[in-house]
């Protein structure tokens, strides 16, 4: 899919699932412009782009914090052109209480950065977009979270059904504008998030209701941004398309047959 002469903003870019959307983006032609907290491994990751034969360029941002998005997204207007593309993949998961143990720093702080922080992104980008009339593509990454519970996942469920929400209203409100708001949903994906959070037992019991039988690799999440930034999604919007390799297709209480 081409995306020649687009400029995208990815955010959670230095690794995971925002840094194979990053690659992708590079490979289809677009100008990515990769965000993230990680300023070095940002760095790094911009430059084996560039060697690869791409156009990135990194800038480092808190996209909890909306005046540095301001800035972020102003430079990024000045300096390389009208945003085209913003994905939001930035994202925490601070689990393992249920709610009534979880302390509200930790729900805030999880809300703050995935579901606050696509709100700041979305905000900056889409109000440039409405002034250059740039007919462009905002994309979410949610997850199965938003619509399966997890009961020590208070702060991270309520953050992707929000998320999934948010982009249904932000669809809305730029479907006049020619920009088409989605959101993916993925299932379990390997990344450094859950390389660090799950052990083998977590990954047994998650791959036993995974009827593809795998994680996903972030190329094929990566694969379905480039579809949601293409003209080939041109009537899909306010959309979250799960990625979950069959995960909400199956009840799992149902046993299987002999
Ligand atoms: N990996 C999975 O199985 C999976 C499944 C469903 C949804 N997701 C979602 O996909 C997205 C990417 O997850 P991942 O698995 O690649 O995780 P990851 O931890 O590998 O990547 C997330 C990136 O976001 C960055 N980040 C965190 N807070 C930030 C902030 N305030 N400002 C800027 N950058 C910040 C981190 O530094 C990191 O590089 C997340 O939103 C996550 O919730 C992941």
């Amino acid at each position: 899919m081409s995306l020649d002469g687009k400029v995208a903003i990815v955010t959670g870019a230095a690794g995971g699932i925002g840094l194979a959307i990053a690659r992708r983006y590079a490979r289809d032609g677009a100008r990515v412009v990769m965000t993230d907290l990680q300023a070095e491994r940002g760095e790094q990751e911009a430059l084996a782009i560039r060697t690869a034969g791409g156009w990135a360029r990194f800038m480092a941002c808190d996209t909890a914090d909306e005046a540095t998005v301001e800035t972020l997204v102003e430079t990024v207007e000045t300096e390389v052109g009208p945003i085209d593309l913003a994905v939001c993949s930035a994202g925490i998961s601070k689990g393992g209480q249920p709610f009534y143990d979880t302390t509200l720093e930790d729900f805030t702080k999880v809300l703050s950065v995935n579901l606050v922080g696509p709100f700041i992104v979305g905000k900056a980008v889409a109000r440039r977009m409405i002034a250059s009339g740039v007919k462009g593509a905002i994309i979410h990454i949610s997850s199965v979270g938003a619509v399966l519970g997890v009961e020590t996942s208070p702060a991270y469920c309520t953050s992707k059904g929000g998320l999934s929400m948010l982009t249904k209203v932000m669809a809305l409100a730029m479907a006049r504008h020619g920009v088409r708001v989605n959101a993916i949903g993925p299932g379990p994906t390997w990344s450094p998030m859950t390389e660090a959070a799950l052990d083998q037992p977590a990954i047994d019991m998650m791959l036993s209701r995974t009827p593809l039988g795998r994680f996903a690799e972030a190329d094929e999440v990566a694969g379905v941004a480039a579809f949601l930034a293409s003209e080939d999604s041109s009537y899909i919007t306010g959309q979250t398309l799960y990625a979950d390799g069959g995960r909400l297709a199956l009840n799992y209480v149902v046993s299987k047959p002999a």
